[in-house]
């Protein structure tokens, strides 16, 4: 495996790779690597010839008073297990190599709309930070696959329109939620939960999986099952944010036709914000009001 800090240690990798006719597969990370990120990796070495992977707290997709100081780095040991997974090339830029101009008045893209419900109700200007850096990623890795995980479901979607709109030419692979045996979604979050509520933090997807069958056997009470999950998870303890029924193609609220569905959900316990979503097929003609 290859280590490389800067934009012109990428290219040079880069140029050479494609000269010689490689595939590249991307996965874009802040670090903190855990099962989850390393399933997208397995994969990637499937697809591609060659696979990157870039490790970088993008600060710019943090809110006031969110954790970017404290999102924890563990670059010694992730770094270890990219090599030890037969990782080509990792990129560890630091801020400068990203924001040459500061963040501040940096360029930025929106995608408007899908960057305002759910997860961007809550996280004003999040999903334009994750769309502003990963299109710098993309620009310089200039991967021919990207792939992300479904467990930022919608920060998946935000992706798919990014690059779409931008006509970039890149394949955007989405990828199933790597789970903790008892059930909660992998995530470096995770880390931030006290023994009592790490107990507590699988109720998140019985909840979901609760939801989903309650969804498939009446699909036209929507408003019921959102309802019902926010009360289950506030009675145990979170403080959800929001529990919500939507398209799975592009988020927005369903209408009767409408057979793919997801649920999704946030919610803070303690000091963690907790993310989780589960698909659910419906048989909108089933139903008998
Ligand atoms: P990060 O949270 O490090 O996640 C990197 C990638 O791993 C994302 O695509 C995420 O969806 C995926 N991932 C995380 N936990 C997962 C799990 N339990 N199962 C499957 N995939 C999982 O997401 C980000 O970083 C950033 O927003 C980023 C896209 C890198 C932009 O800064």
């Amino acid at each position: 495996m290859e280590t490389v800090f800067d934009l012109a240690g990428l290219h040079r990798v880069i140029s050479k790779w494609k000269s010689e006719g490689a595939s590249i597969a991307f996965v874009p990370t802040m670090g903190n690597l855990h099962a989850g990120h390393y399933s997208l990796l397995e994969r990637a070495r499937e697809l591609a010839d060659k696979t990157v992977v870039s490790i970088f707290v993008n600060p710019i997709q943090f809110g006031k008073g969110e954790d970017y100081e404290s999102y924890p780095s563990t670059l010694e040991a992730d770094s270890n297990g990219l090599a030890d997974n037969d990782l080509d090339l990792l990129f560890a830029p630091d801020l400068n190599q990203l924001y040459p101009g500061g963040v501040a008045t940096d360029t930025r893209v929106e995608v408007p709309g899908l960057s305002d419900i759910l997860c961007g109700r809550f996280r004003p200007g999040h999903f334009s930070g994750v769309a502003t850096v990963v299109a710098k990623l993309l620009i310089n890795v200039q991967p021919d696959i990207a792939l992300f995980g479904e467990k930022d479901y919608q920060q998946l979607l935000v992706i798919r329109r990014v690059v779409t709109d931008l006509c970039m030419p890149v394949e955007v692979i989405g990828m199933p939620i790597v789970r903790e045996a008892d059930g909660l979604a992998m995530s470096s979050r995770n880390a931030y939960l006290n023994l009592k509520e790490r107990n507590k933090a699988p109720l998140i997807y019985a909840t979901l999986q609760r939801a989903a069958q309650r969804l498939r056997e009446s699909p036209h009470q929507i408003p019921a099952i959102e309802a019902e999950g926010m009360k289950a998870l506030e009675s145990s303890g979170f403080k959800p944010e929001y529990f919500s029924v939507r398209r799975s193609e592009n988020l927005a609220e369903p209408n009767a036709l409408d057979k793919k569905l997801s649920i999704l959900t946030a919610a803070w316990l303690g000091s963690a914000r907790l993310i989780d979503n589960v698909k659910v097929l419906v048989d909108s003609q089933s139903e008998s009001q």
